[in-house]
């Protein structure tokens, strides 16, 4: 149940394939209490009281969202960056030894058994905050493939683990669920 505002372009990727490589779209928040969900117009999440704020939910509908496809989202305020990794990102984060990593998870950790294509990540710089490039067409994702935060330097690998840089832990995974195949609940 999302408000859908499809910006994606056509790119060239670095295998020479054409494909569109980002969708951003307004998400719809919702705030609920004992299962009566109220749905809110992302400008209305602006002016939430942080009781509500802090309860809020983020659904987003991600059937149109192809491998090597990212969505950049809302979440409380803050952004969060929803990839569908191809089969080489995801032969790239299981390549990596977990025990070499900075903050060791695997993508199975930082994924849901089922949609273990599906990467949910704040789109937060660990290290102070920034908001890292990766999730819009053209942006530069850094020397792991994942994402690159220009602010200090930090590089998050395609499981959007910190592999280079001052930031001291992998950008966050929030707390979510699948409602259904193609739907996310964030919160
Ligand atoms: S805030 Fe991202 S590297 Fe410093």
């Amino acid at each position: 149940m999302a408000t859908t505002t499809d910006t994606a372009d056509t790119v060239v990727a670095e295998d020479g394939v054409r494909r569109r490589d980002f969708i951003e779209i307004a998400a719809v928040a919702t705030a609920g209490v004992g299962g009566i969900f109220t749905l809110i117009p992302l400008i209305s999440q602006m002016s939430m009281s942080k009781d509500v704020l802090a309860d809020s939910t983020t659904e987003l509908d991600i059937s149109a969202l192809e491998p090597g496809q990212s969505i950049k989202a809302i979440f409380r305020k803050q952004p969060v960056f929803v990839r569908n990794l191809t089969q080489a990102e995801i032969d790239a984060a299981n390549a990596v030894d977990v025990d070499d990593l900075r903050d060791a998870e695997s993508l199975a950790d930082r994924t849901l058994e089922g949609h273990e294509n599906i990467l949910v990540v704040m789109g937060v710089c660990t290290h102070l905050g920034c908001v890292p490039l990766g999730a819009a067409q053209g942006e530069i994702k850094g020397e792991f493939g994942g994402y690159f935060c220009p602010c200090h330097g930090s590089h998050y690998d395609t499981a959007a683990r910190i592999r280079k840089g001052p930031a001291p832990t992998n950008l966050e995974v929030p707390e979510y669920t699948f409602t259904s195949d193609t739907t996310i609940v964030i919160g």
